[in-house]
């Protein structure tokens, strides 16, 4: 029979396995919600350098590209992430807060479905939705994120669900685009093979498990950082 400090030491040996996991999974997210905060960043710079009425096929597309990214990475932070977030935060004004500035955004992404290049206020309703967009990742990435640090979560459940629902909404926008027609196909499969690009080794097999399980009764993972996600501003 083993002794007591045996299975002491087996416990803890696996707990700090357990947690090491954890950590990996939690840096994962958090790396690709930074990856695609990045890809966005870059778009709208790339606007910039245009001319509305040089480049309106250009402008239009670059605009499509962004509003298909942003919708895709709101729905994935709404429907999975700030619950979870909400759930472990004892502070629920960060999550609030980032949920009035999506819906603020998606007023914005639905003025520039309805207009064209030619629309005097095209440029304009674009660069301010960059600059709230620029401003909802700066509280993101220097607020949210780092409260979540020591979050008990299961981080790896978390990350799996993330992942399945990432693969179905690109599923989504690439079937979406095939019924809308050529152009629109070719904007939001660039904008879905952009994301995918950011993905790289992150996709996990996924067996599908019990969702309704409480995530927040996770480990902490004490201090492993954050930070170690090796991501900054883009
Ligand atoms: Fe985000
Ligand atoms: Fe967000």
């Amino acid at each position: 029979m083993p002794s007591r400090q045996t299975n002491t030491s087996a416990t803890s040996r696996s707990r700090a396995s357990s947690n090491r996991a954890g950590a990996a999974a939690r840096n994962e997210i958090l790396s690709m919600l930074k990856d695609d905060h990045k890809e966005v960043k870059k778009l709208f710079r790339q606007f910039e350098k245009l001319d509305v009425h040089e480049d309106a096929e250009e402008c239009e597309a670059l605009v499509k590209q962004t509003c298909q990214a942003l919708e895709m990475h709101a729905t994935l932070e709404e429907e999975i992430f700030y619950p979870a977030a909400r759930s472990c935060l004892g502070e629920e004004d960060v999550v609030d807060e980032a949920e009035v500035e999506h819906m603020s955004a998606k007023m914005l992404i639905e003025q520039l479905k309805g207009m064209t290049p030619d629309d005097e206020k095209y440029a304009a309703t674009f660069k301010v939705l960059g600059e709230y967009i620029k401003h909802h990742v700066s509280e993101e990435e220097n607020e949210m994120f780092p409260q979540l640090s020591h979050a008990k979560l299961d981080w790896q459940e978390l990350q799996e669900e993330m992942n399945e629902r990432r693969e179905a909404l690109m599923d989504e926008m690439q079937s979406g685009s095939k019924k809308s027609g050529a152009s629109a196909k070719s904007d939001s499969s660039s904008a879905s093979r952009d994301m995918q690009k950011n993905r790289g080794s992150e996709k996990d097999s996924g067996k599908s498990s019990d969702r309704s399980a409480s995530r927040s009764s996770g480990e902490d993972l004490g201090e492993e950082s954050i930070n170690d996600t090796g991501l900054d501003e883009g």
